[in-house]
Parts: structure tokens; sequence; C-alpha cells
């Protein structure tokens, strides 16, 4: 492929091109020189020179729309201004939130960085089950989700002096509850603030004509002080910020200019089959053929990530050796923190880097030195069909407004270049913009969520857009079969209010109460913590015989959540077998034990992780965590009673189906259940080229009317 010509015609040519390295190369080792450039980088961020005029606009307006490009410099610097200005004194905190776990991580290292200090001093992060915060804490970064659940402790926020909501054009389902809940707090600290200083005028009357009552004077001031109006900005990356600024009554939006240079757009001759593989060659001839800056390939998830990561190191082997210089690093929610880090740091001196991302690398994360961008032009999306009951990720085309945003990351420090791997009239059938989340996923968690803030009236409460009506009453009788709700659709007590607490999703909150009665709450806490990451077991397509013999070891003949539990059980014993080894040598015989069964280690880590954190939690709320030992059916019974929702039935020709929605779906051949039974309960369908069904167990049919009556007989 030429310089500036010509497009990627995905079939590699013998490799004969050197590609000479001079990506800027930071020295670590000098504490002042970093200093000094972090302090020089800050100063030439668009954003740096208008700070003056952001502090004015904020104290000025309590609601404020702040747009611009991403990379300007809106979430690392922001906060530090308002922190320099004044607005954490009598140790409030300024709070920002993120749809993302990782961005929260990765963004508060980097401003605890900038101010020169420990993460988890001034500036922290707390995300579900990772709190990095202390009473010293002034700005802190956090997810979405995480600021909801602790407005369930504190309705009115206190703690926070400004929050700020960033990345909002993101839509997530959290972003917009969060934006209707901060609506109605900033509402309530106002009135209380108004209410307050009447009161206080009233009583200082009152106290001229008596001074006896100096000391409830004073008291009164201590409450009213620790009260005071909330600041709330709300940022986004795309320009639209009309529909905020309306939400809010009209709030002001100011605009950033951001910095763009021009970027070339090649878009392949034909469609593309396989776009992994498109991408892999993509990225083999830009390495090869083109001058040096770093590539960003925009994949859909995990486990395709790891995919990509393996086949560019296979791929390059094959290259000659001054060739092989490229670095993969992977970069995706669930990463572990240990690991995405990797993602900033230059590569090494002649190496060019290769960053495999989801769209987390959209809007979120501003990676610098990037000036190629691979775009299949894929997204991993959640789906709700109400009707239907039916939720499902599945792979989409990107919207218009993200692939001109992926396209944009080549241009942020100088011209650059995006290969789109799909064909030119293929863009203009794209959609605008992604629909708004919250349109388009189940709403139990929400509702539950909301229900638990005292918001009892679902269709009332003030959404930036409203979800439909079919969606908010399939998810209402879904908690209430779950035992969440009562009668007239209040939480119930003890059940709906321990399923709120926990930070799970409604069907995995139910599944722990259950086990505890059950008596195998041990296995399903492993189970649900097992669930909540992507993927454990590696399932390469071209190795699905060695795959099936190493986990011959772990495989229950019940099905996939046992083996699961067995897998977990197994790295339990290996890890205790090593315990006294160093930390190195331990995780290091530890991944290749992983890779040596076809496990992710990144996942089983987290899940572990995971564990620790929902057994805390368990813990606290009292239940007993007893394991069921050797009687499986008990554990299956109860696996049975908790995901009820999600039975299906075989049919006569040997397909299934889904007993709540009348679905046809195939077991997902990753399923160690090979013996086809009659009844069985899933927790994940997967639509790809067909209806899948992941993470199965075969139960008997009868259980589902005795152990769910409130369901199946409802259902007939
Ligand atoms: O939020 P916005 O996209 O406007 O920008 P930002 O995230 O505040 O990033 C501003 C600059 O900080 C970027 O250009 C990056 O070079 C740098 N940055 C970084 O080096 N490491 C991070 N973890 C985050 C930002
Ligand atoms: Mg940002």
């Amino acid at each position: 492929m030429a310089q500036g010509q010509g497009r990627p015609n995905n079939s590699m040519k013998s490799p004969n091109r050197q590609f000479s390295a001079g990506n800027g190369i930071v020295n670590v080792d000098a504490l002042a020189t970093k200093r000094k450039a972090l302090a020089q980088h800050r100063k030439s961020l668009p954003i740096a020179s208008v700070e003056n005029r952001l502090i004015e606009e904020v104290r000025k307006h309590d609601t404020l729309i702040i747009v611009g490009e991403t990379g300007s410099g809106k979430t690392t610097q922001l906060p530090q201004f308002l922190f320099n200005a004044g607005f954490s004194g009598d140790g409030k905190v300024i709070g920002v939130t993120q749809p993302r776990r990782v961005a929260a991580m990765t963004v508060a290292k980097r401003v605890a960085e900038e101010c020169g200090g420990n993460l988890g001093q001034k500036v922290g992060y707390s995300i579900r089950f990772e709190d990095v915060t202390s009473s010293s804490t002034r700005i802190k970064y956090m997810t979405d989700g995480l600021l909801l659940r602790e407005a369930l402790l504190d309705p009115y926020l206190s703690r926070y002096s400004v929050i700020i909501v960033d990345e909002a054009h993101e839509r997530t389902v959290q972003t917009d509850v969060l934006l209707g809940l901060l609506k109605n707090v900033q509402d309530a600290r106002s009135k209380s603030l108004n209410n307050l200083q009447n009161t206080k005028n009233q009583k200082t009357n009152d106290d001229m004509q008596s001074k006896e009552n100096g000391a409830q004077g004073f008291r009164f001031l201590k409450q009213y002080q620790g009260r005071t109006p909330l600041k709330l900005i709300i940022m986004s990356a795309s320009l639209d910020a009309k529909i905020f600024s309306e939400y809010f009554g009209g709030a002001r939006a100011v605009h950033i200019q951001g910095r763009q240079f021009p970027v070339d757009i090649f878009y392949t001759h034909h469609s593309i089959q396989d776009y992994l593989d498109a991408s892999l060659t993509t990225i083999l001839q830009i390495h090869l053929e083109e001058g040096p800056g770093d590539i960003l390939v925009f994949l859909t998830g995990q486990e395709e990530i790891e995919s990509a990561e393996r086949l560019v190191k296979e791929r390059l082997k094959q290259l000659p050796e001054n060739s092989q210089k490229l670095v993969a690093v992977p970069i995706y929610s669930s990463l572990s923190s240990e690991h995405q880090m990797r993602v900033f740091a230059p590569a090494p001196p002649g190496f060019r880097k290769v960053i495999l991302a989801t769209n987390i690398a959209e809007t979120s994360l501003t990676i610098s030195g990037i000036k190629y961008v691979v775009d299949p032009g894929f997204v991993k999306a959640r789906y709700y069909d109400p009707n239907k009951g039916l939720e499902s990720l599945v792979v989409v085309p990107v919207s218009k407004a993200q692939a001109l945003q992926r396209s944009g990351r080549a241009g942020r420090e100088g011209p650059g270049k995006c290969f789109r791997l799909y064909p030119e009239d293929q863009f203009g059938k794209l959609e605008d913009s992604t629909k708004p989340e919250i349109k388009r996923c189940n709403l139990s968690n929400v509702i539950l969520q909301l229900k638990a803030l005292g918001v009892d009236d679902i269709t009332g409460f003030d959404f930036i857009e409203k979800p439909s009506r079919s969606a908010i009453v399939k998810s209402l009788e879904q908690l209430f079969v779950l035992g969440a709700l009562t009668d007239d659709c209040k939480l119930s007590n003890p059940v709906g209010i321990q399923m709120a607490r926990l930070p799970l999703d409604p069907i995995y909150s139910k599944a722990l109460i259950v086990a505890s009665e059950f008596n195998c709450l041990e296995e399903m806490l492993i189970s649900v913590a097992m669930l909540s990451v992507e993927s454990i077991f590696f399932n390469p397509r071209d190795k699905i015989e060695e795959v099936r013999t190493a986990q011959k070891s772990f495989a229950s003949p019940e099905g996939d959540h046992l083996t699961l539990v067995n897998v977990y059980r197994a790295s339990n014993e290996f890890l205790e077998k090593r315990s006294g080894l160093s930390k190195e040598k331990r995780e290091k015989a530890f991944r290749k034990w992983c890779k040596d069964n076809f496990i992710h280690s990144r996942s089983l880590t987290n899940a572990r992780d995971i564990h620790r954190q929902i057994r805390g939690h368990v813990e606290q709320m009292g239940l007993r965590i007893t394991s069921c030992g050797d009687d499986v059916l008990q554990f299956c019974r109860c696996l049975a009673a908790s995901f009820f929702l999600n039975a299906a039935l075989k049919q006569p020709d040997g397909t299934y189906r889904a007993l709540a929605n009348g679905e046809v779906v195939s077991i997902h051949p990753s399923s160690v259940l090979r013996n086809r039974p009659e009844c069985l309960i899933y927790n994940e369908l997967v639509e790809t080229s067909r209806k899948f069904i992941r993470n199965t167990t075969r139960i008997d049919f009868l259980w589902l009317t005795e152990l769910a009556p409130q369901f199946y007989a409802m259902q007939n």
C-alpha cells in the first residue's frame, strides 16, 4: 500500500520494508523531568487556555454543560481547576462519574500523578468492588452506577460540592438515571437551603428578642453550613448539547475548541467476511508500510481482543526479525488494573504499539501517539425485546457518530489515517447516532434502584428520554416474580431490600438469597462471581478438541455452573499449594496453569476478586454461607429456583425452546453439556448466527412448577 493512496486490500505483500522507529520515549527515571513534562503537557491542552472562563461559568451557573473533543483535557483538568478554585472547601468532594470502570481507574491514576500525590489521597477512585479513596480524597472518580448506590445511603449526596457527569453522550442507562436523580437532588438541596435560610432569618429575629437561645442558634448554623447548593456539570464529547441543555431547563452550554488534524479515510473495495482476519492484515500492512505512529484497532469484546492479541504475536513470528517490532496491548472494561496502564506506556524504543480496544477507546480514554485507526465498524450492544422478555448481546454496526469519533482518534496530534473495513457506500447506511441504552435494555435493575431510592412511580420519573411503557411493565413483572416487589409494587421486605443492596443484576442477587435457604451459598457465590466476568475458558476455533481434553478434569455432567465451581476450587487448591512461593513466582505459575487449561487468567483473577467482594456483602447481610458438599442435586435445584426465568425445554427436533418467551435457542458450543438434557436453565442468551444460550445446567422440568409456582402456575 503506497503512502497516501490505495486502500487496504487485505492481501499481505512480502515484508521487505523496515519500519523506522521514533515515537517519543519518555525517560521515566528522572522524576523532576517527568514532573516538568507533565506540567508542560497540561499547559498545552486546549482546555488550559479557558481555565478562568470555565471557573467563572461554574460560579455563575449551578448547571453547566461542557462540550469538547476527546483529548481536550476535560476529564483530567476540569476537576483540578475546580479544586484550585476552592470548590472542595469544608471537606467537600468534587465527584466525577464515568460510564466505565477502566476510565475511572486510569484517569484517577493519571490525575494523582499530575497532582504529585499517591492515588487514594487527594485524588482517588471508587468503582464496584474496589474503593481507592480516603477521608482526604477531594477529587473522586467513580462509575455512575456507584454514585447511584451512594445516593441510597446519602440521598442529598451531601459530601459533594460539585458533581461532573462525564461522557454523557454515551447515554448509558446508569448515566440517564443518574441525570434524573441529580436533577432531583439539586432541587432538593436548593429548596432545603432556602428553607433553612428562611428559618434562620426567622431565628435571628427571634434571637434578638430572646438572648437565651444562643446555643440553639449555633446548632442551626452548623446544619446550615453543611448544606450547599449542588453544582452540576455535564460533559460530553459530541456536539449535541441541546438535549442536555433542554433537560436542565435551558442550562448554559460552553464549547471548548479542540484540535483536529486531517485524517485520510480509506474504505475496502468489497464487503468483508471475517473482520478479525481483515483487521490483522491491515495492522501488519500499516506496520510494514507506513511511517511511525501507533495503531488503534476497535474490536467488540474481550474474547475477540484476546484472540487478536494472540494472532498478532503468531503472525509477527513469521516476519523477518527486524520487522517484528510491534507490541500489542489490549484494553477493555474488565481488564484488571495491573494491565490497563500498559496501554498508556509508550512502546519500547524502536517498537510500534498496536492497541486492541473495545469502544471504550472512542471517547472515554485518551491515549497519545495514535496515528492510525483500524475500524471494522462493529460494536457489541445489549438489546432487549420487552414483548418477548428477551435480552441479547449482539454485535451490530456502529453509528455514523461512532465511526466519526473513531476516525477522529487518528488526528489528535498530527495528520492521521483511518482504515474502515467496509465499502464506502456502507457508511451512508449507518444510523446517525446510537440509540440510548435505556431504550434497549432490561430495566429491572434500574427499577429496583429507583424503588430503593424512594421513587415509587417509575412512569412518572423525569427521565431524559422515557423508556417504553411495555419495557417498564415487563421489568416490573419480572421483579414481581423474583419476589422483589409486593402486590402494590413496593420493595418487599426483606427480599427486595436485600436485592437492591447487592451490586448485582437482580436475578443474581436473588440467586444468592435463594442459595442461603438451599444451603449452597458457597457454590452460588462462586457461580455468580464466575458468571460476572466475560468468559473463563478460551475457545480458539482451531483447537476445540484440545480445549475439551483440558476441560475434562473440571467438567461436571450436570453442566457449566458446577464446572465453573470446579475450576474455581481447583485454582484455590493450586494457589494454596504454592503459598510458600514469592508473589511473582506464584503468579507466573498461575498464569501457566491457566494457559495449560485454556483458562483466561485475567478473567479468573477478576472472578476471584469479585468473589471476595460479594462474599463480604453477603456476610454483612447476615446470610448463611454453607456448602451443599457432594449433594449436587441440591445445587441444581437451587439453580432452578433462582434462574427459572431462563429455562428451556428440548423439542422433538432436538432444538430448545425458552419457556418464558417461546424462542428457539441452541446450546452454545462452549458448553460442557453434551448429552442434550430434556430441560435446562441458562444464564445468557447471545445472538450471533443463531440464538445461543450460554452457561447451562440440566434440571428436572418438574422442579420448575414446584420451586417457581408464582411464575409457572401463571404461565400455565
Ligand atoms: O476528557 P478529554 O477527552 O477531553 O481529555 P483527557 O482525558 O482529560 O485527556 C487529556 C490529555 O491527557 C490527553 O491528551 C492525554 O495525552 C493525557 N492523558 C494521559 O496521558 N493518560 C491518561 N490516563 C489520561 C489522559
Ligand atoms: Mg474525557
